[in-house]
């Protein structure tokens, strides 16, 4: 890390020691992957999304490779807010950030997860994970609907005074609208992308490869959309946005941080590399370091235009 360059970053209130955390559902509860990558390295990571009560996810086959990236319909599958604050957080090193990831089917379930969540102090922040199908709007995602969006976002910032990112689906004709929902709704800041809404067929089967027949694409492939979005979002809005889709290299985070994002996270990159988001955070640095910018936030929004 290049002593240098000031690498601090503020995301809507949560403060971050560097602009890199590990996104939802790719990293578990932090503790999986801490033999392999000093926690303390990077921003911080946000843990799988959280129901009111375990969950377990769909049957396999649920996971998939696909042209540079891979399908997951992973779907529910967590141990649940009770078992999260009781087992999974005293088990962290101490000084690792953490942002919880929430999750639902209706707004009054996100509710109950970040009120259990709200005097846990090691609890940086909650992220809505708003990729989830609303079952009350007819099975639309949250993420997909301005108006079941809204009432998703009213919903947990009456619930909980922490910071909240609202994690935006990918799987919209305006990211722009959907951000400005958030934003008049009080959301502190904005992670976007989720997965895209994706399938694969096997012919020989003549059957889906996923069991759930539809997943979620990520990885490199989805990574110029998720720039795009982002790109869009940041301006849309001037509430923080993470950045996340497709991030291997630190080259891949710092587009990301041109195209306006204060901080990124680190999904797919995490099974070929579970030390991937060090590497990543160090390599920001160096990039700051090289193009004269003393500090990593100067970088963001920085892209020139023709
Ligand atoms: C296996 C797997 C499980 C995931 N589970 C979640 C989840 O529980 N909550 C969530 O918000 N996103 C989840 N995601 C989406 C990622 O957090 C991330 O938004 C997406 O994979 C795009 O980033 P990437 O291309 O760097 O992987 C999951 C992704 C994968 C690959």
């Amino acid at each position: 890390m290049s002593a240098a360059v000031d690498t601090k970053v503020d995301l809507g209130g949560i403060s971050l020691r560097n602009p890199v955390l590990t996104a939802s559902g790719t990293f578990g509860y932090g503790t999986e992957l801490a033999p392999f990558l000093d926690l303390t390295r990077i921003g911080g990571f946000v843990a799988k999304s959280l129901t009111p009560q375990p969950r377990i996810g769909n049957p396999p086959p649920r996971i998939a490779e696909a042209p540079a990236g891979m399908l997951n319909a992973i779907s529910l599958e967590n141990v649940g807010v009770e078992a999260f604050v009781r087992d999974k957080l005293p088990a962290l090193p101490d000084g690792v950030t953490v942002i919880a990831s929430v999750f639902g089917t209706e707004p009054a379930h996100y509710a109950e997860v970040c009120k259990r969540l709200a005097g846990v102090p090691r609890v940086a922040g909650v992220e809505v994970n708003a990729s989830c199908p609303h079952v009350k709007a007819g099975g639309i995602e949250f993420g997909q609907d301005p108006r079941a969006l809204a009432e998703l976002v009213r919903t947990v910032k009456r619930a909980t005074g922490q910071p909240v990112l609202v994690k935006l689906s990918p799987n919209v004709t305006s990211i722009a609208e959907m951000a400005r929902v958030c934003e008049g709704e009080g959301a502190d800041g904005l992670s976007l992308v989720n997965a895209v809404q994706a399938m694969d067929v096997d012919v020989a089967r003549r059957r889906t490869v996923l069991r759930n027949g539809l997943g979620g694409l990520s990885g490199p492939a989805i990574r110029p959309i998720a720039l795009r979005m982002v790109w869009q979002a940041a301006q849309a809005v001037s509430i923080p946005i993470c950045g996340i889709g497709g991030i291997m290299t630190a080259e891949d985070a710092v587009k990301f941080l041109l195209c306006g994002a204060v901080a990124v996270q680190v999904g797919t990159a995490n099974y070929l590399d579970p030390a991937a988001a060090g590497r990543i955070a160090d390599g920001i640095a160096e990039y700051a370091a090289e193009q004269g910018f003393p500090r990593v936030i100067d970088l963001v929004g920085a892209l020139e235009s023709w």
